[in-house]
């Protein structure tokens, strides 16, 4: 969604706002805008519809444009469509007050009639102008400073933002104020940066403030000061970022994901050896650094995993391990359901939720939800520091490092590998696994980065399944159980970076409607890992075969009688059942990544998704 830069320093700030703004580009946007201040000179607006080398061409990289403090925006429209007068960022009339904004404020309607009554006029359909105008009243009406002004539009708006503004009386000062939408301080020498998000600024520091809910900042190019609501100073430790900045960069390959498709086997394996402790023979899982306790997994009585889109998948195929190895009942659901279902929590119960960015609203939703239930939370997350890591009870963190394209991929991979050994480590607090069978799934579990790069290796097979079907309409996956749980996100993948039409069904399900869809040369995916359900899932595929359909078979190295079935088959390497969407996911990630190559489309920012979603 929209992307946030700051900087106050002693460089020309546009040439840095543009870069960082650039590297937020792949959380979607449609235009873009940065504002800057020359001394004490009013700041100079410059925005633009569009891509953010629109942007780039009209100030010659940010070189034309004077001065050292300035701030940045890339907007995902929520209010008002795409275009040049709702880009940020917003200013008042009188250049008072100038602000970019990330979030939706939810009352703005009823504070622009307020303020309309109080002759303030807009000419954009923006929240944001509504909350910079806002400022600019209490600012004016109470003849407040900043922090004051900022406190008492705070109080007055509903909604979440991340809001950074600049006042005209206060040159090199930039003002912070955050509720719920990310946002992160950066700090160099002789200069501070703002950022939404980590990539922006990773090539200038790694030392990093994270404001917190219902706070603010004053930042200078020397310093940082943190306020609670009551104007009241607060303390801010300095964190280091540990993800270095060529971990963002494309390094040689044509999209971002097909790189991150790359890079599975060392995350997968980083984070599973940062769960594992012991040595072969007697590998034992641990979640320590969590803060979960045995106690606490002993008297657990039963387990929500909550989340969305592929972190939710990942949910589904965790469902199936957790309730196999574990014997304990576990739901899977929607944030976005979960948060507005009143759901009935049992005080011994835990929630898990899982999410690569930390910051997509519904989940945090549901984890305040949760929290506010008494029951304890259990955040499985790839950004250190974002806001469901802050605010759950146990944080366990994917070793992903920076994921930039939308479609995830290895942040789904390593959620999995968090998932299995949550299930290894639940059956053995319940005393439903021995040593010996801990140790032997370890031993498999470290096998699967090998499994993983086998099938990258023969990527082509699938680049050449995929040209064939690149004007494909309609696509069907299906599967039972934990084949079931790899269909949703093979077919998310699918849909969301080529825009085909794709559908994943439980293979059981098909009879009871879908099967009616199914005609001559429609392609469909049936995946067949699981032993005990492989000749239901077979029957299942030869009915639609019957229908017309073109089948792709996806099983595992020798069950080669799928090719009797199946028009075209791939296979890879066997793994322990649990453990079969790990490399079962592989060649569907490369299925829909070769596919939306082949159609000629933008992989890494596919039409109307971002990377993290912070808004409803
Ligand atoms: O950051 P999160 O893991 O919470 O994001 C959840 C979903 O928005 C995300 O998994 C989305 O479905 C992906 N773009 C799918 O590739």
């Amino acid at each position: 969604m929209c992307g946030i830069v700051g900087y106050i320093g002693g460089k020309k700030a546009a040439p840095i706002l543009l870069d960082g703004l650039s590297k937020l580009e792949y959380r979607g946007y449609d235009s873009a805008g940065i504002a800057v201040r020359d001394g004490d000179k009013k700041p100079k607006v410059i925005k633009a519809e569009g891509k953010l080398k629109v942007l780039s061409e009209m100030t010659a990289d940010g070189e034309s444009v004077m001065g050292t403090c300035g701030i940045g925006h890339t907007r995902w429209a929520t209010h008002g469509e795409p275009s040049k007068i709702n880009a940020h960022p917003h200013h008042t009339d009188d250049d008072n007050v100038v602000g970019v904004h990330n979030g939706i404020i939810e009352n703005y309607k009823e504070l622009r009639d307020k303020l309309l009554r109080h002759d303030y006029s807009f000419y954009s359909e923006t929240d944001t102008e509504v909350a910079i105008k806002l400022i600019d009243y209490y600012y004016k009406k109470y003849n407040m400073g900043p922090i004051d002004a900022l406190a008492k539009t705070m109080v007055r708006v509903r909604g979440s933002y991340a809001l950074v503004v600049m006042f005209a009386d206060y040159p090199g000062e930039i003002y912070v104020a955050r509720k719920e939408s990310p946002m992160i301080i950066g700090l160099g020498e002789g200069e501070n940066f703002v950022a939404s998000d980590v990539p922006a600024i990773l090539k200038y520091t790694r030392n990093v403030q994270y404001i917190g809910n219902l706070e603010m900042g004053r930042i200078t190019s020397t310093g940082t000061t943190f306020y609670d609501l009551n104007g009241d100073e607060i303390d801010k430790p300095v964190s280091e970022i540990e993800w270095d900045s060529e971990a963002a960069e494309k390094g040689g390959y044509e999209h971002f994901m097909i790189k991150e498709i790359h890079e599975q086997p060392k995350v997968v394996e980083d984070t599973i050896k940062s769960l594992i402790k012991g040595e072969e023979g007697s590998y034992k899982v641990d979640f320590s650094e969590s803060g979960i306790t045995e106690d606490d997994i002993k008297k657990c009585s039963g387990i929500h995993i909550v989340a969305c889109g592929s972190a939710y998948h990942v949910g589904v195929v965790t469902q199936y391990v957790l309730e196999d190895l574990a014997r304990i009942p576990v739901r899977v659901e929607l944030a976005s359901e979960f948060r507005y279902r009143k759901p009935i929590l049992d005080k011994d119960e835990i929630v898990i939720i899982i999410s690569q960015s930390g910051e997509t609203a519904d989940s945090l939703a549901a984890l305040r939800e949760a929290k506010e239930h008494g029951i304890k939370t259990f955040a499985i997350v790839n950004v250190v520091g974002s806001s469901i890591a802050r605010e759950a009870d146990y944080v366990c963190y994917t070793l992903a490092g920076p994921e930039i394209a939308v479609a995830t991929t290895k942040a789904y991979s390593t959620q999995l590998i968090v998932g299995y050994l949550m299930a290894i480590r639940f059956a053995e607090a319940r005393g439903y696994l021995d040593d010996e069978k801990i140790n032997d799934y370890i031993v498999d579990l470290l096998k699967i980065p090998g499994k993983i790069q086998k099938v990258i290796d023969d990527k082509e097979r699938l680049q050449w399944f995929a040209s064939k079907y690149a004007n494909a309409k309609d696509v069907f996956f299906i599967g039972r159980g934990i084949d079931y749980a790899i269909c949703l996100e093979g077919s998310l993948k699918m849909k969301e970076i080529s825009y085909v039409h794709s559908e994943a069904y439980a293979a059981g399900e098909l009879k009871h409607g879908t099967i009616s869809l199914i005609e001559d040369g429609i392609l469909v995916i049936g995946v067949a890992t699981q032993s005990d359900l492989y000749e239901k899932t077979i029957s299942n595929m030869v009915e639609v075969k019957s229908r017309g359909a073109y089948l792709m078979g996806l099983t595992a190295y020798g069950s080669y009688d799928l090719e009797d079935t199946a028009n075209f088959t791939v296979y890879v390497p066997k793994t322990d059942e649990h453990f079969a969407a790990s490399v079962a996911i592989i060649p569907l990630q490369l299925l829909g990544y070769y596919l939306a190559v082949a159609r000629g489309l933008d992989v890494d920012k596919p039409r109307n998704l971002a990377k993290s979603v912070t808004v409803e």
